[in-house]
C-alpha cells in the first residue's frame, strides 16, 4: 500500500538537553533533579553508562546537525537545560557559556536548514530548587520558572518560532509521589495534585509572557495523554476508563486548552482531601493563557477495567482506587520497554482530541521503539538492520495520516529520538535512535538502517507499507 504524504506534513525528530548533554562544563551547583537521582541512586545507570558523558552533545551537536542536514531533517526538537542555564537560580544570573551553547545550538541547525523547537523543561527543574523549595510544591517556583521562561524568549525567541512550556509534565511528580520509586519515596496525592496545579500555572504565565512579547512564533506544551482503552462496554468498565482519563489526561488537557479545570475533578480533590486551593487570581491567568498549540507524545494504549478490590482507606488517596491497569490478552509488545504496541492509538487519540478540544492545532512530538541489545542487528558494515523499527514509525503514520485524511489538525510526526541517548528509566538499555551512539570515547555515531528510510519518507513523501 502507497499513501501519500501531504507536502507540510513535518517528519522531524526530538530530543532533550539532559538525555543528550553530558555533564562537560556543568558546575556542581547545576545538577538537576534527574541527576542528583542518578547519583544518588546508581541502578539506573547502564553498564556504568549514564547522563556523566550521555551523546556528549555538549561537544559534538555539529556531528548531530551534519547528520540532520544528510538526511534532509527539517524540524528538531530539544530543550534548553533549566538547572544549566543559570548560576544562580533566584538572582537569575545566566551561565553565559551555557547560554552561548543554547545559542551556537541554534544558528548551527538553522544553518543546516533545520527548524529549531525548544522546551523549557524536560525534566530538568534545578536540584536547588528542588531541595530548596520542595521543587513544585512551591508557588515561588512558579515565579522562578516564568521569570526564567522571560529571559529564554528574549534571548532566543527572534530565532526559535515554536516553543513548548514543559514536556510530559505529569511524569516526574507521578514517579515520585505517585509510583513513589525517586526520593523522598513517599506516596502522596496531595502533593502530586499540587505540582500538577503549579505546573498548569506555570505554564500558563510563560505563554501570558510569550504573548506579552509579541513575537513572531507560537507557544505550546508537550503532553503524554494516555489513550485509554476500557475492557468492555459495561458501565463499571467504562467507568474507569473515564476515571483514568480524568486524572491523567484532563488534568492537564482542560486547564491547558480550555482554561478550567473538569469540575468532576476539582470535586473529587475537595473529597478525598488532595486539593490544591488556587487563588483566583491564578485561575484567571489560567483562564486567559491557554496554549496556541499542542505537542503529543505517543507511544502506547493504557487498558483498564473496574477495580476487583475495595480501597484499603488505611491507605492514603491514590488515584488507582477508579480503576485497574488491564492486560489484553495476545496482545503485541514491545519487550524491551515492556510496552503494548498498536499502532491505530494514533487514530484514536486524534480522534479523542478533535472530539473534546475540537480546532487545536498538533503534533506528534514523541513516539518511537527502544530496543536493547541493537548490536545483534548489525550488518558487516556496521549498520544497524532496524526493520522492527521502521515497520513501527509505518504501522503509527499510516493511522496518524488516516486520521489527517479525515480532517484532524495534526501537523506532523517527530520520531523518539534523532540520536541513541539516555533513558531516565535505563540510561542507555534502550536505544530509540535513527542513529547509533557507540559507547566509545569519541561517543562514534552512524546512521541506522531507518535513517536512510526516513530520508526516503522526507524526500519522496510516500509512506509505502
Ligand atoms: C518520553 C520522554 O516519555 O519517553 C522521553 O519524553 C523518554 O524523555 C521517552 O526518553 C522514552 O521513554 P524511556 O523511559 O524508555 O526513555
Amino acid at each position: 500500500m502507497k499513501i501519500s504524504i501531504p507536502k507540510n506534513f513535518i517528519l522531524g525528530a526530538a530530543s532533550s538537553a539532559w538525555q543528550t548533554e553530558g555533564w562537560k562544563g556543568k558546575k556542581e551547583t547545576q545538577d538537576s533533579y534527574l541527576d542528583s537521582w542518578y547519583k544518588n541512586e546508581q541502578f539506573v545507570w547502564h553498564n556504568g553508562y549514564g547522563p556523566a558523558v550521555a551523546t556528549n552533545f555538549m561537544e559534538q551537536y555539529q556531528d548531530d546537525i551534519d547528520l540532520m542536514q544528510q538526511i534532509h531533517l527539517t524540524h528538531y526538537r530539544t530543550s534548553i537545560n533549566w538547572s544549566r542555564f543559570f548560576l544562580d537560580y533566584e538572582q537569575m544570573i545566566v551561565d553565559e557559556d551555557y547560554a552561548q551553547h543554547i545559542d551556537d545550538v541554534i544558528d548551527s541547525l538553522i544553518a543546516a536548514d533545520v527548524e529549531p523547537m525548544l522546551c523549557l523543561e524536560h525534566y530538568e527543574l534545578p536540584q536547588y530548587l528542588s531541595e530548596k523549595y520542595d521543587g513544585w510544591s512551591s508557588r515561588k517556583v512558579v515565579d522562578l520558572y516564568a521569570e526564567y521562561a522571560r529571559i529564554a524568549f528574549e534571548r532566543y525567541g527572534d530565532r526559535v518560532k515554536q516553543w513548548f512550556t514543559f514536556n510530559e509534565p505529569i511524569v516526574p511528580q507521578t514517579r515520585i509521589y505517585l509510583d513513589a520509586v525517586r526520593w523522598p519515596h513517599e506516596q502522596n496525592t496531595k502533593k502530586w495534585m499540587l505540582w500538577n496545579y503549579h505546573k498548569v500555572l506555570a505554564s500558563a504565565k510563560a505563554v501570558e509572557i510569550y504573548h506579552s512579547l509579541n513575537l513572531d512564533g507560537r507557544i505550546g506544551c508537550v503532553l503524554n495523554p494516555e489513550m485509554v482503552y476500557a475492557r468492555s462496554s459495561s458501565d463499571a468498565d467504562q467507568k474507569a476508563a473515564a476515571m483514568y482519563d480524568l486524572f491523567y489526561n484532563r488534568v492537564f488537557f482542560d486547564p491547558m486548552l480550555k482554561g478550567a479545570y473538569p469540575k468532576e475533578l476539582t470535586a473529587l480533590c475537595q473529597k478525598y482531601d488532595v486539593y490544591f486551593d488556587p487563588s483566583e487570581e491564578d485561575l484567571t491567568t489560567i483562564k486567559e493563557n491557554t496554549l496556541d498549540f499542542l505537542g503529543v507524545n505517543q507511544y502506547y494504549p493504557k487498558r483498564v477495567r473496574a477495580p476487583r478490590y475495595e480501597w484499603n482507606k488505611n491507605t492514603p488517596f491514590h488515584p488507582e482506587i477508579f480503576f485497574e491497569s488491564f492486560d489484553l490478552p495476545g496482545k503485541q509488545m514491545n519487550n524491551s520497554r515492556g510496552w503494548e504496541i498498536y499502532p491505530k492509538v494514533m487514530y484514536d487519540m486524534a480522534m479523542y482530541l478533535k472530539n473534546n478540544y475540537g480546532d487545536i492545532h498538533w503534533l506528534i512530538t514523541e513516539n518511537g521503539m527502544g530496543r536493547e541489545n541493537e548490536e545483534q542487528f548489525m550488518d558487516e558494515n556496521g549498520i544497524v538492520n532496524d526493520t522492527y523499527r521502521i515497520d513501527f514509525i509505518g504501522q503509527h503514520l499510516r493511522w496518524l495520516l488516516k486520521a489527517v485524511e479525515q480532517g484532524a489538525p495534526c501537523e506532523g510526526y517527530m520520531l523518539w529520538a534523532f540520536t541513541d541517548c539516555v533513558s531516565p528509566m535505563n540510561a542507555f538499555k534502550n536505544r530509540y535512535g535513527l542513529v547509533r551512539i557507540e559507547l566509545d570515547e569519541e561517543r562514534t555515531r552512524s546512521l541506522k538502517k531507518s535513517a536512510h528510510w526516513y530520508q526516503s519518507l522526507i524526500d519522496d513523501r510516500v509512506l509505502t507499507i
